[in-house]
């Protein structure tokens, strides 16, 4: 036992338990030590001892399992105590509960959460988004949607995460089960990143005029699967690495694979995934606007046509498929940082676009419009 926690053991007076953790499927992040500290009024306070993570000294609440959401999504990090007092996570914020996962769990005795969400948030946002997409008369749809725009603007200048957000589209947009679960069995960063690229793109198509709830919902479900391809065996850490390299310069991520002397099966999946989510999507996924999925292909596609693929130039490539390519660019495709961007304000998570090459991509035209919309202010001149 580290020297650390002995001193914080020694200092105290609450019951404190170990925790080890071992992050699955990443042999780059290192094994995690957490302790658990049971507070008298119920509530635990956990500590984690590398002292740069989010989970530093954060309260977590003892639930009931009825207050979990089955086929939703985990509104908080899960933690089980064993009858042998050891405490493991169970689930991660936005990891996907099925409904046998919850009747499995109900036989053990103490489940903590430590939530990210903030319900009022989630609900606020939820209802409006339903409204808008039930509504069928047309006078009344116009109010529906001036009231979610002006909704999810408050929410965006306010503290509202991305992962209200993100729970607020899923649970109103419902992507394919069968997909989630595939992703969510595949990586973590494969699957968060889904979730908040998909809700991205809900976001900037609805600033820049696509009002459609059809075609919005097909959106959504198209920047679910952008990266279906890699969801595949040869998967690794470097190759999501490498898109992130690719970003920089055309070439980049193949460059970096080799550096890293990865595989040639890391490397085929890399310039292949483009065309496998499209092949994947196409047998998988039934949208109203079938003709967005062959968007998919064109997701690495560069300004000047450098890109891969098919070298596809700007000019070719239509504004809604900038809107899929530039919500895949803004979300990073490294674990830490997709931990705080899934906690992020939206605001904040802005400000992170002026460090990205936007001038390689092929977005100047949707980029501008989301940045006008952001500085907007809508008013609201109807009656309800
Ligand atoms: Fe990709």
């Amino acid at each position: 036992m580290s020297p650390i926690i002995r001193i914080l053991e020694f200092l105290s007076l609450e019951f404190t338990l170990l925790v080890e953790e071992i992050i699955t499927n990443n042999p780059v992040f290192p094994r995690k030590i957490i302790r658990i500290a049971e507070k008298k009024d119920g509530g635990v306070r956990l500590i984690e001892t590398d002292k740069k993570s989010q989970f530093q000294n954060v309260e977590m609440k003892e639930i009931n399992i009825d207050e979990v959401l089955a086929m939703s999504l985990a509104r908080g990090d899960l933690f089980i105590q064993t009858e042998s007092s050891r405490i493991f996570r169970l689930k991660r914020a936005g990891d996907f509960l099925e409904a046998e996962w919850k009747e499995k769990i109900k036989k053990h005795p103490k489940i903590f959460q430590r939530s990210y969400s903030n319900a009022e948030v989630i609900k606020t946002l939820s209802f409006r988004l339903k409204r808008w997409m039930d509504e069928e008369d047309p006078e009344r749809f116009e109010i529906e949607l001036k009231f979610l725009l002006k909704e999810l603007q408050e929410q965006i200048h306010s503290h509202a995460t991305m992962f209200d957000l993100s729970i607020a589209f899923f649970e109103v947009f419902k992507p394919d089960q069968a997909i989630i679960q595939q992703f969510q069995d595949s990586h973590v960063i494969l699957y968060r990143r889904a979730h908040l690229v998909a809700t991205l793109c809900s976001v900037f198509a609805l600033s820049c005029g696509y009002h459609d709830p059809r075609f919005v919902r097909d959106l959504y479900q198209a920047a679910w699967v952008l990266d279906y391809g890699l969801v595949n065996p040869d998967f690794s850490y470097w190759v999501a690495l490498a898109c992130q390299a690719e970003r920089v310069r055309a070439g980049s991520g193949v460059a970096f694979l080799r550096e890293k002397r990865a595989s040639q099966k890391e490397i085929d999946l890399f310039l292949a995934h483009p065309v496998l989510s499209l092949e994947k999507a196409q047998s998988e996924l039934t949208l109203a606007f079938p003709e967005i999925l062959t968007s998919l292909i064109r997701h690495h596609e560069k300004r000047d046509g450098s890109g891969f693929p098919n070298s596809i130039p700007y000019s070719l490539i239509s504004d809604w498929e900038a809107l899929l390519v530039f919500s895949d660019q803004f979300v990073a495709y490294d674990e830490v940082d997709i931990e705080k961007q899934f906690t992020l304000a939206l605001r904040e998570m802005w400000k992170n676009v002026q460090s990205l090459p936007l001038e390689l991509l092929p977005v100047q035209r949707v980029v501008e419009k989301i940045k006008k919309w952001f500085r907007s202010k809508i008013s609201l001149e109807v009656s309800a």
